[in-house]
């Protein structure tokens, strides 16, 4: 129904407009919001630029506000901005600095919320849920931003989190965008696809779900992209060290660290399994799953070379690996 969702597309317009309004202009805004932005080292222009916001540690202040305004309780709830419970309305949003994710074409569909204490028993970010117009497994945090960049270096970051985006803006690389979280689909690999073939992910130094991350990347693969990763120092992440670094230093470590994903899989699986022996056989059969994603034959025969290297395995045994798991998939 395009009417509904150009009312949604409206009614998160002015939430937007709404929780940059009280991030500038509220005393609770500004004391609380505002210093929590600049305390991470977000300048006014890198606050403006993503349109950051700030939701009031009230019930329904927001919902309140859109009412008077005259945006109906229906949209407010599809949006998931307003929880209609036993006929009373409440803010989905309290307390919380905003994040408006966009789409490609830079209309609002929905926000991350992040607390500001660091209560490890509250959910450090809140997520707008799937509507009609937002659907998380299609969107990049950041896309409307970095497009023009990403087409014009031919190179995309991807990293893990809204605030890696935003600081590596501001440090002056633009052809940046996260997933928020969320495991990567082929559908956010897609949008990517139409501006350039070049992916490059960067893992927090935190090594949880690095294991996993390597999972998702093979979607990359699939799609005939040139995958790199660069995983970043302990307890280190994208923002923090772009916070860190001057451009030319972060420049350098990216260029210096990006490796060649299969190598990169290859090698930290290895080091896990080298000694022992059905883990090592169970890491041969998962690189070379990930070989056979790719679409283009010679590469795959060169990474079947370089992997027998690595591992210290002889290609045959990569090659007939190969051809079982071909043999599978038809
Ligand atoms: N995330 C989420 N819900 C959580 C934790 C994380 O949706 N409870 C998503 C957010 O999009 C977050 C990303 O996962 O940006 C990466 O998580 P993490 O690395 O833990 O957070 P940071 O982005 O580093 O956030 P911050 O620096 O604000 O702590
Ligand atoms: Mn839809
Ligand atoms: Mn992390
Ligand atoms: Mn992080
Ligand atoms: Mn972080």
């Amino acid at each position: 129904q395009a009417s509904e969702r150009e009312s949604l597309y409206l009614v998160s317009e002015f939430a937007s407009s709404y929780f940059q309004n009280i991030l500038y202009k509220t005393d609770q805004g500004k004391s609380i919001g505002l210093s929590y932005f600049k305390e991470r080292g977000f300048t006014n222009e890198t606050i403006k630029e993503f349109d950051l916001g700030y939701s009031l540690d009230d019930w329904s202040a927001f919902t309140d506000a859109a009412l008077k305004k005259g945006y109906q309780l229906e949209f407010l709830e599809k949006t998931g901005l307003t929880i209609v419970k036993e006929e009373k309305q409440f803010d989905r949003f309290k307390g919380r600095v905003m994040f408006p994710i966009k789409s490609m074409s830079g209309r609002i569909l929905g926000f991350g919320g992040r607390i500001l204490t660091n209560d490890k028993k509250a959910a450090k970010y809140l997520n707008s849920p799937e509507s009609p117009i937002y659907h998380k497994s299609k969107v990049l945090y950041g896309i409307y931003m970095a497009k023009q960049s990403i087409a014009k270096e031919d190179n995309c970051y991807l990293v893990e989190g809204y605030t890696d985006v935003i600081q590596f803006h501001q440090r002056g690389i633009k052809n940046v965008v996260s997933s928020s979280g969320t495991a990567l689909t082929s559908e956010q690999i897609r949008l990517i696809n139409r501006l350039t073939k070049n992916i490059t992910v960067l893992f927090d130094g935190d090594a949880a779900g690095l294991r996993a991350s390597l999972r998702g990347i093979d979607l990359i693969l699939e799609q005939g992209m040139n995958v790199k990763v660069c995983t970043f120092p302990e307890g280190e992440d994208p923002d923090s060290f772009a916070r860190e670094n001057s451009l030319e230093e972060l420049t350098l470590y990216l260029e210096e660290n990006a490796k060649d994903f299969i190598q990169f899989k290859a090698s930290v699986l290895y080091e896990e399994s080298k000694n022992d022996p059905i883990k090592k056989a169970e890491t041969i059969r998962d690189i070379v799953n990930s070989i056979s994603k790719i679409p283009d034959r010679i590469k795959k025969e060169i990474y079947i070379q370089e992997c027998a290297k690595i591992m210290d395995i002889s290609e045959g045994v990569l090659f007939s690996t190969l051809a079982q798991i071909n043999k599978k998939d038809i």
